[in-house]
């Protein structure tokens, strides 16, 4: 596909992506999460990709407790993850800042909150 189609900008939303399943089932999770993740670095290397975008989550950040709403993350906040999904994301990002160090591919992730909208899976329920 990157040998066709040349594509300027990657951005990767493509993940396993519910926890529940996580805990039943780690290794799926790191296939895609993580594996996915690499296959997409090493094409945007290879055929030079300007802007590859990673699309993370904030629950690389771990969770905050309800009783305590001034806390919040941060960017510089340690990662902190609590499940085989959430580990899988944080692995995947800190290859991306690698790509970027090692071979410096241009990369910029985001770590959004949960979202919903037309489409959403019913098992993302909120
Ligand atoms: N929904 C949220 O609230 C939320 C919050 C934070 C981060 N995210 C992140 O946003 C992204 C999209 O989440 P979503 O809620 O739309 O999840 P989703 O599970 O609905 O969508 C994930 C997509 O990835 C695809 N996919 C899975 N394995 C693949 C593979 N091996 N190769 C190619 N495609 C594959 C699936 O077919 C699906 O279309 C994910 O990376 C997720 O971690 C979502």
């Amino acid at each position: 596909l990157f040998e066709k189609e040349r594509p300027d900008i990657v951005v990767n939303f493509a993940a396993e992506s519910h926890v529940d399943r996580s805990i039943e089932d780690p290794e799926i999770f790191v296939k895609t999460n993580v594996l996915g993740t690499t296959t997409l670095l090493d094409a945007s290397v290879k055929y030079g990709v300007k802007r590859y975008h990673q699309v993370s989550t904030d629950e690389v950040y771990g969770d905050l407790p309800l009783d305590r709403p001034d806390l919040f993350f941060t960017e510089t906040t340690p990662l902190h993850t609590s499940s085989p999904y959430s580990s899988a994301k944080a692995a995947a990002d800190l290859f991306v800042q690698a790509y970027n160090r090692t071979y410096g591919l241009p990369t910029t992730i985001s770590r959004c909150s949960n979202n919903y909208g037309p489409y959403h899976f019913p098992e993302k329920l909120i």
